[in-house]
């Protein structure tokens, strides 16, 4: 478990925040005094949430399998002036989920933001070739796992009065890609758990909202940038020539949190360099 020297630095990092943030201060994509989980924040566009939240004022915690890769990314967040905590989660096991969720409450007092970011594919290929090992794999970390969590924030979101959630979904979950059937399907679901949840949690003040990417140059997707032929195919469906950065998801996710985006709640916003997107 690591955490920032929180207490001692509180009133340090606020004026220096205050200082070199202070146009943000009040504006109503302020994030001061909000406190984000972002699941598997170590690395890409989870990551890039977390810097994009944290700049905006917010305490993040962050999170993912590896304590090392969770060591790295607290070091890069707090070296950016960022508040963070860390801790390991894997969100397809339970207990590191409420692990998770109870850690957070304990150490940043509550709860605003719950950004559901972490996603498998363990699988290339035609999907009349996919295993039910397969399908279970993905629907858990990508889908269950995501509605799990979310069941176990929104208790602590209501008691700050509300709060918002945001998953990440993908351009694959409007157009299935080629190889990637069963993780396509999962993250059409997230855009159905959008749907599902936003009208339910709107009682409670939580709007809940989607991002879909397009391709975005991560580890994830480097089987799709790293060769030539299928870059250059891929192209052919960007307007934007060029595939998209991890920073550039997650300015919109923090978007999506803040008071900017206070009437948003059930929509999915395509983040794609003009992918054509609908289902
Ligand atoms: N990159 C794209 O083109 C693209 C496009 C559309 C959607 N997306 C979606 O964006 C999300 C993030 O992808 P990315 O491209 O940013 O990936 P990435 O750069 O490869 O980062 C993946 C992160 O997830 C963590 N992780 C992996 N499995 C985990 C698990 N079971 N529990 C918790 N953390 C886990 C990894 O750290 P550890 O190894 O330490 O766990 C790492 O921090 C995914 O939902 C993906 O489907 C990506």
């Amino acid at each position: 478990l690591h955490t920032s020297p929180l207490n001692s630095n509180r009133k340090s990092l606020r004026g220096s925040l205050a200082g070199s943030r202070g146009s943000l201060a009040g504006s109503q994509s302020s994030l001061a005094g909000k406190v984000a989980i972002v699941t598997a924040s170590t690395d890409g566009i989870g990551l890039a949430a977390a810097q994009a939240l944290g700049q905006r004022g917010a305490h993040v915690v962050v999170s993912s399998r590896r304590q090392s890769n969770v060591d790295k990314a607290v070091a890069l967040l707090q070296r950016e002036k960022i508040q963070v905590t860390g801790t390991t989660c894997n969100v397809g096991n339970s207990e590191d989920r409420a692990r998770l969720v109870n850690m957070t409450v304990e150490q940043c007092g509550g709860v605003d933001i719950f950004v559901s970011n972490a996603a498998v594919n363990p699988f290339f290929g035609n999907i009349m070739d996919s295993t039910e090992a397969v399908w279970d794999k993905i629907l858990d970390v990508n889908v269950k796992s995501a509605f799990l969590m979310t069941q176990l924030v929104v208790p602590h979101l209501e008691k700050r009065g509300g709060g918002s959630v945001v998953f990440v979904s993908s351009v694959a979950g409007y157009q299935p890609m080629q190889a990637l059937g069963p993780y396509s399907v999962s993250k059409t679901a997230l855009l159905g758990l959008t749907r599902a949840l936003a009208p339910e949690l709107a009682q409670s003040h939580i709007r809940v909202n989607c991002v879909a990417p397009g391709i975005i140059k991560t580890t994830f997707s480097q089987a799709l940038w790293q060769d030539e032929d299928v870059v250059d195919e891929l192209k052919k469906q960007l307007s934007i020539k060029r595939f998209g950065k991890p920073e550039e998801i997650g300015g919109v996710i923090a978007f999506l949190c803040s008071k900017d985006a206070s009437y948003i709640t059930g929509e999915t916003i395509t983040v794609t360099g003009g992918m054509s997107c609908r289902l």
